[in-house]
């Protein structure tokens, strides 16, 4: 593909990004990060507050991310200077105090549900109910598992690829797809924060993933249901029962159903720079699926050369409940 699907700044700013897992955020190691473009330095203050503030020093912009973290704020190690949790300059060495006016922008953080998110809009608009729930995440009845992604395509092409569940029995027919399904269709239903996109699939043959967790006895009623809070939270939910009786679908979670939930995150732009000791620590995901790398908002040959602003970066957590014995994997991929 030669022209660019979208523009290299088409990114939603007031939202909330999932950013980084809280671990990743220490009061000992500063973590840089681009999101939507922006440089940013995460790190945890003494009381233990996660922090992030743009990644360039009011005085002569070097990166604070290079810089030394204390109890209250950062200090670039070009010159000196002190930054205050809040971005306010609070000291200046050989001077008695920091200086009122200067200051570097500090970015709302929310850890929730095990996620570290960051608003990256205009503070006046910052809504934290906004951020969507995960309420399994802390759930002792389901099993967790969590990982990150970094994907050569623009995010919204894995939106499309995680909404599309027509490709399911012939991409993936050996782990979460299965030949059967290929007979039944999506419903998608518009909403107001985005889309959802569902596929009910009736009487058939477990998947292999799930029959290899769920070890049903005969076929199941099944699903794979997905919902794309606009612009960068997806949630799938998919799952298989065990028919009873006349077929009636258990209810979720209820027995002899296998029952999983993945929350991704993805996010544009979202790099992991300095502190994870390259360009991108996490695991690169070329081979994730069917997604079209290297034909959105760069040019032609572009594609294998790095990491692009547009790229998009997952970070994921799943969970699975249930009930039919053996530790589940979420991962979906092909083996
Ligand atoms: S550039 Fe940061 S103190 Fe001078
Ligand atoms: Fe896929």
């Amino acid at each position: 593909m030669s022209q660019a699907i979208l523009p290299d700044k088409f990114f939603l700013r007031e939202a909330w990004y999932m950013v980084a897992w809280p671990h990743e955020v220490s009061a000992q190691t500063p973590l840089a990060r681009t999101v939507l473009g922006d440089d940013l330095v995460l790190f945890r203050t003494a009381a233990g507050e996660a922090v992030a503030l743009e990644d360039r020093c009011a005085h002569r912009l070097a990166p604070l991310s290079k810089g030394r973290i204390e109890a209250d704020g950062i200090r670039c190690m070009y010159h000196g200077v002190k930054f205050g949790a809040a971005g306010q300059c609070i000291e200046i060495p050989a001077q008695p105090q920091g200086h009122p006016n200067m200051c570097v922008r500090r970015y709302p953080l929310v850890e929730k549900d095990g996620f570290l998110w960051i608003w990256m809009g205009v503070p006046e608009k910052v809504d934290p109910t906004k951020i969507i729930d995960a309420p399994w995440a802390h759930d002792p009845r389901w099993v967790p598992s969590q990982g990150y992604l970094h994907v050569h395509a623009h995010m919204s092409l894995v939106a499309d690829n995680l909404l599309d569940f027509g490709h399911l029995p012939f991409v993936h027919p050996n782990t979460v797809g299965a030949a059967q399904q290929a007979d039944f269709s999506t419903q998608v239903t518009p909403l107001d924060e985005g889309v959802q996109s569902d596929r009910w699939y009736i009487d058939v043959p477990a998947s292999r993933f799930h029959q290899s967790v769920g070890r049903f006895p005969g076929n199941v009623d099944a699903w794979h249901c997905f919902r794309w809070h606009l612009p960068a939270v997806m949630s799938l939910d998919s799952g298989s029962a065990a028919r009873v009786g006349g077929g009636t679908l258990p209810a979720q979670g209820a027995s002899a159903a296998r029952h999983t939930a993945i929350r991704h995150g993805a996010t544009a732009g979202v790099l992991r720079r300095s502190s994870m000791g390259g360009a991108d620590g996490g695991r690169a995901a070329d081979d994730l699926c069917n997604v079209p790398r290297g034909c959105s908002a760069r040019p032609p040959g572009e594609a294998r050369k790095g990491i692009h602003p547009a790229d998009a970066t997952l970070h994921f957590r799943g969970c699975d409940g249930t009930l039919g014995g053996g530790r589940p994997t979420i991962d979906s991929r092909e083996t």
